[in-house]
């Protein structure tokens, strides 16, 4: 059960859409535990609504927030600029120097993405821990 805000999206109104849109026909363990890319959220979002999800727009982006910011896989080398500063939690200019620099030698650990400017080391190491972040 979703119940309160997560430690890496504290905007409890996010935890709320998820929990009132999304666990209506299954538990939430079916999804909070399956881990996937930006991409394929939304195609599962759409895949939900295909099977008669219903959702206000705004529960839609709440939601898509949520499981970006909890649930989702981002590659470090090779993810877009876009997905990285949604997932890390990190500005648009912080993600495209991650962009920059992965073009001359590839990341291959936390620590390195450590000295990027505006980089949240807080959701890093967070994200660390989960098993989020891939090389
Ligand atoms: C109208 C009923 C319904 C609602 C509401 C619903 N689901 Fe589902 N969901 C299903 C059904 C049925 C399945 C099993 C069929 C399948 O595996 O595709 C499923 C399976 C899943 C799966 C496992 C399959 C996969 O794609 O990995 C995930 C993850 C999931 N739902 C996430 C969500 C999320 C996130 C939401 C909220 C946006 C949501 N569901 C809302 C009906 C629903």
């Amino acid at each position: 059960m979703i119940t309160k805000a997560s430690d890496l999206d504290p905007d409890m109104a996010n935890a709320r859409a998820v929990a009132t849109v999304c666990t209506s026909c299954h538990s939430s363990s079916l999804f909070l535990t399956a881990a996937r890319p930006y991409l394929r959220w939304e195609e599962t979002i759409q895949n939900m609504l295909d099977r008669g999800a219903v959702a206000t727009d705004e529960q839609l982006n709440r939601i898509l927030t949520y499981l970006v910011r909890n649930i989702t896989i981002v590659n470090v080398n090779s993810s877009p600029a876009d997905q990285l500063a949604m997932t890390l939690q990190i500005s648009a200019a912080a993600a495209q120097e991650i962009v920059t620099r992965r073009s001359g030698r590839t990341f291959t650990n936390i620590d390195q993405l450590k000295a990027i400017k505006g980089i949240n080391t807080d959701v890093l190491q967070k994200l660390g821990t989960k098993n989020l972040l891939q090389f």
